[in-house]
């Protein structure tokens, strides 16, 4: 039986930056991320009837299946065995995978990869986990951003700051608030250092320690203005996470630098959007592209000045989404 599941990514409102255990994913803080609707994982799995090896393959935009890179699949091998130990079972999987829109290149695409794999698998075992489990099961993958992309609409993971094994929690749906994403595309090679390897070093940034002081008031502060679809409150504190998170790469001991001319182009129009009273503010994950989040009446205007700038390759547009869903349109 195949089974084919499109996952989305999500983009981080309060970062994920920092582990007290890379292995299993477990934070050092809580995070908050908006599910998006377009940007999305479409994986089909299907379980193989003989012992063996579990065969991994990308599938490209034209439907041809490739070979994986070497990475790739020792990332999917090892998600499986730990799905495999989850149900208690053995067998090998077929798996092809492909996203629509960049991957490694700050979009949350292992987020959805792995949220899509963890919720493919289940089915082809005929489990029914709920969406707490599966949190815990995208988590596994060693991606903690998967664990939030398994809900739609507005996430919060780790739901219980006392204990970062906690799954993800819902905190609002797509339906209470329609923020648009729209992706500013500056550079789509796949980016130089991992977020793994940026978790590892974000605790050698002088700026780590006054970061996680500061957190437990914006976790609050964001909490509330999705409560009450507050952008003017919301914004600001997604601008400060995002920069943050890139002054403690910067100051990570090797440095990590993810911004590039383009990233800086689309931060001053941002600012310009601003002062021409546009509501958009600029969010970026462990790449160069920037997100700009924006309420539905802006979209038009944020879209016109970011697709102008002439280092912007392109525009991705998204939205808060509802989530994953499984589909018929198998990729093998
Ligand atoms: C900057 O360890 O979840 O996106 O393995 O690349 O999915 P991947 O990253 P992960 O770290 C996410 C880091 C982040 C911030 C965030 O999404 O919270």
């Amino acid at each position: 039986m195949k089974v084919t599941v499109e996952a989305p990514a999500n983009i981080a409102f309060i970062k994920y930056w920092g582990a007290r255990d890379l292995e299993s994913a477990l934070p050092e803080n809580a995070s908050v991320s908006m599910t998006l609707d377009h940007c999305r994982a479409r994986t089909t799995v299907e379980r193989l009837p003989a012992a063996g090896r579990d065969e991994v393959l990308l599938a490209t935009a034209g439907g041809v299946l490739e070979e994986a890179p070497v990475a790739f699949v020792a990332g999917v091998r090892r998600h499986l065995d730990q799905l495999r130990r989850w149900a208690a079972v053995e067998v090998p999987f077929r798996v092809a995978t492909r996203n629509n829109f960049p991957t490694g290149a700050g979009i949350a695409s292992s987020a959805a990869g792995f949220a899509a794999l963890a919720i493919a698998v289940a089915a082809s075992l005929e489990r029914d986990p709920d969406a707490a489990e599966l949190s815990l099961l995208a988590r596994l993958s060693g991606s903690g951003s998967a664990a939030r992309s398994v809900m739609g609409g507005y996430v919060r993971w780790p739901a219980d700051d006392a204990d970062p094994a906690s799954p993800a929690v819902s905190l609002a749906p797509a339906d209470h608030w329609p923020l648009c994403d729209l992706v500013a595309v500056v550079d789509t090679a796949f980016k130089s250092v991992s977020s793994r390897e940026g978790h590892r070093r974000a605790s050698t940034s002088p700026q780590f320690a006054l970061r996680q002081e500061r957190l437990g008031e914006r976790l609050a502060a964001v909490g509330q203005a999705i409560r009450d679809r507050d952008l003017e409150r919301l914004g600001p504190i997604v601008e400060q996470e995002a920069i943050d998170l890139h002054l403690i790469a910067m100051s990570s001991r090797p440095p990590i630098f993810y911004w590039r001319p383009g990233t800086l182009e689309v931060l001053e129009a941002v600012r310009q959007l601003r002062a021409r009273g546009v509501g958009a503010w600029f969010t970026m994950d462990a790449g160069p592209n920037v997100h700009v989040i924006c309420g539905p009446g802006d979209e038009e205007a944020v879209a016109a000045a970011l697709a102008g700038l002439p280092r912007v390759i392109s525009l991705l547009r998204d939205r808060v989404g509802t989530g994953p869903r499984s589909i018929e349109e198998h990729l093998f």
